[in-house]
């Protein structure tokens, strides 16, 4: 069975980088057999700040917009969460897309490409507790992290792989596709 997976964008601001290293990601990793990509741009969800009234751990939805992010989000089998970092912290918006729902993200892996100064290491960090207290399997160890964030692509937007650190795109996949795989069949039984 292929495996569905979500790169999500989750920085929002106006002049970001975070569109183009999760383009540039996306495009390493294109070709993993049996893998569908859909990539999701915060920008464009456009959520606001969390208008439910009820919690999101009970389903019951009364926005529109958030009936259609949940109907989204719980159609895959896993997660690329493509983060900065924001004094040491990561996107209000990334945080805020995360809250709007519960157990569309649960009992499936996320894993995270971070980038920054030093390659986002404080925020991924930070994002551990918050998936796992969803039920979410954060698979911290194959992050790719860009340090050194604005000299990261050159003016015909090459992606610079001196920046790179942390594991490769691949790997953080072949890590991505062992968890999405067993819990999509887990999920199921
Ligand atoms: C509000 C804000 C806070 C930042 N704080 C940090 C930080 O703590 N550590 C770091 O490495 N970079 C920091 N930076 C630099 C960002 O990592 C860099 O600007 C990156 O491009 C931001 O991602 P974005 O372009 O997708 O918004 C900060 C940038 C912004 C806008």
């Amino acid at each position: 069975m292929s495996l569905k997976i979500a790169v999500i964008v989750g920085s929002t601001r106006p002049s970001r980088v975070g569109r183009r290293i999760a383009d540039w990601f996306t495009d390493q990793v294109s070709n993993t057999p049996n893998v569908d990509f859909t990539l999701i741009d915060l920008a464009d969800v456009k959520l606001p700040f969390l208008d439910e009234p009820g919690m999101a751990s009970t389903q019951q939805y009364q926005k529109e917009h958030t009936k259609k992010w949940s109907k989204l989000i719980d159609s895959f089998d896993g997660y690329v969460f493509v983060t900065p970092e924001y004094n040491h912290g990561y996107p209000a918006s990334l945080k805020n897309a995360i809250d709007y729902l519960y157990n569309e993200w649960a009992r499936k892996p996320v894993a995270f490409v971070g980038y920054g100064s030093l390659g986002g290491s404080a925020t991924l960090e930070h994002l551990v507790p918050v998936v796992s207290q969803i039920g979410m399997v954060p698979l911290l160890n194959t992050s790719v992290k860009v340090i050194d964030v604005w000299g990261a692509f050159d003016e015909e937007g090459n992606f610079s792989e001196g920046n790179l650190r942390g594991s490769s795109p691949e790997k953080l996949m072949d890590n991505l596709v062992w968890w999405a795989k067993a819990l999509q069949k887990a999920r199921t039984n």
